[in-house]
């Protein structure tokens, strides 16, 4: 008899036959009724026991969490809520758990505490669905750039660049912290290191994906990515996963295109493969908001908020247009930002990127040609504007509830703006010798972007903390597991 999984046996169609599947105790009802799962579906099978015909210390040991093995009849289900269930011959328990102690009962958990016991918390409902929908996420980005002739490149994970200019990384030495060796000016000693140099986790593997665009055409990363800032947020980690498309001869119009429809294609293959899970995690969050005042609650679930980010185009807006909605808007009159937009120039904050997708114009919103002094020295600066302002042909992707999720450009293709930038900024040539050479011979125009996968997977699932979208999250004060 071939081991099955739940998934295979409650889409099987043929009943009466003899099954066998292993798993994990749900709960055991009036000692009768087991729900078993075994991570392959949300559903779990229902295992009828005939009490009398099983030894009652066997039975004691059916426990919530006992990993088990069930023989027995496939048939259709007497009861509600399932189709089938299995009328159980031979019961085997694999692994005993401990009912005073097993962490997982059969009862709402918070999000916190379960974070605490991340190794156990994909035995609930919630995250084994979220990390399916990550898993097939996961799948659906590879299956997207595959069929649309890219390459997949594996960029450098200890770097010696500073990619985004942000200063904000962690250092990968070998040398002693206690007693690192001293220059003669009484520095830290790099040339000893075991690189020679300093070396960082990387924060993107954008530098050496142009590399690549600029010889095979059409590339992406899809790799882990570094920040060491202090920031404590429900958006941000200190390691997570991102997508890089880097594409030669695309301009940045070309780059929202890209961005938009492989966003649309990667949702659209979980609506259809992942409908259980989508339908799971929407009633959760529709019980969740249930507790909140009917102005906080969302007017779409979450099929509906990913339905229509499918089926409707993002709006394009220029930095200088989002600007004057901002400085126009209630919130910026009435003082209700924290940080009041005053005039141009100004970094957008969390606050006003929501506004614009959450209130203005209630969709994603691909803002472009931000001002070139907020955005890195790599974006390709534009013709000064009627007012002798300077932009860069940067774009960001603004997602409901999530603000950010894509950040890219076009890039800065000319050897001598790019020199020029970057003598501006004190980034050392000899350091990037070797991007500059990209438009030393057969530069050209070439564009990409970044998505934070984290923050696609939140969106998809309706999880309103990063840190219940990756398995083991990486934050300030925290690496456990
Ligand atoms: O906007 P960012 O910093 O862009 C880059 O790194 C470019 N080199 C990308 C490129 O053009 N190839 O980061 C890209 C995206 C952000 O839009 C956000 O979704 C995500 O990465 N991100 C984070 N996600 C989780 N935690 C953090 N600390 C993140 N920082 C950025
Ligand atoms: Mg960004």
């Amino acid at each position: 008899m071939i081991t099955k999984t739940v998934a295979e046996l409650l889409s099987a169609d043929i009943t009466l036959q003899d099954v066998s599947v292993k798993g994990w105790v749900k709960t055991f009802r009036a000692n009768r009724f087991i729900a078993l799962n075994d991570g392959s579906t949300i559903n779990n099978v229902q295992c009828v026991v005939d009490f009398e015909n099983f030894d009652e210390a066997l039975l004691k040991r059916v426990t919530t969490g006992a990993a088990i093995h069930v023989k027995g009849e496939l048939v259709e289900s007497q009861g509600k809520g399932q189709s089938v269930e299995i009328q159980v011959k031979e019961l085997e328990v694999l692994g005993d758990s401990d009912p005073e102690t097993y962490p997982i009962q059969p009862k709402k958990h918070t999000f916190e505490f379960l974070r605490e016991n991340a190794h156990l918390r994909t035995r609930t409902n919630t995250f084994s669905a979220v990390m399916r929908l990550r898993s097939s996420l996961s799948f659906a980005i590879h299956k997207y750039f595959n069929e649309n002739g890219f390459y997949y490149m594996h960029t450098p994970i200890i770097t010696g660049s500073d990619a985004e200019g942000a200063g904000e990384m962690f250092r990968v030495s070998t040398l002693d912290a206690k007693k690192p060796p001293l220059t003669e000016d009484g520095d830290v000693n790099y040339k000893e290191d075991f690189f020679g140099k300093e070396t960082n986790l990387t924060v993107s593997g954008q530098l050496e994906a142009e590399t690549f665009a600029m010889s095979l055409g059409k590339v992406y990363t899809f790799g882990p990515t570094f920040r060491a800032e202090n920031s404590n947020t429900s958006r941000h980690l200190a390691e997570f996963w991102m997508i890089e498309p880097e594409v030669a001869f695309m301009d940045l119009a070309g780059n929202m295109d890209l961005a938009e429809d492989f966003l649309k294609s990667v949702l659209g293959y979980v609506l259809e493969h992942n409908k259980d899970d989508l339908e799971f995690l929407d009633k959760r969050l529709q019980d969740a908001e249930k507790t909140l005042p009917q102005a906080e609650r969302s007017s779409m679930n979450l099929i509906d908020k990913i339905k229509f980010v499918v089926d409707n185009n993002f709006k394009r807006v220029s930095y200088t247009e989002a600007i004057d909605i901002l400085r126009n808007s209630k919130p910026n009159k009435k003082k209700k930002f924290k940080f009041i937009i005053k005039e141009w120039g100004a970094d957008l904050q969390s606050e006003h990127e929501r506004y614009l997708v959450e209130k203005h114009f209630k969709c994603p919103v691909i803002l472009f040609d931000y001002p070139a002094n907020i955005k890195a020295f790599y974006m390709r600066l534009n013709e000064p504007d009627h007012e002798g302002r300077e932009t860069v042909r940067a774009m960001d992707i603004l997602f409901p509830g999530i603000g950010e999720m894509v950040g890219g450009s076009q890039r800065e293709e000319r050897l001598e703006v790019l020199k020029e930038k970057m003598k501006a900024l004190d980034i050392p040539e000899e350091e990037l010798w070797w991007y500059l050479d990209l438009r030393k011979y057969g530069t050209a125009v070439h564009s990409g972007f970044g998505l934070g996968f984290e923050r696609l997977v939140m969106f998809a699932t309706g999880m309103g903390n990063i840190r219940d979208v990756i398995p083991y999250p990486r934050t300030p004060q925290n690496a456990e597991f």
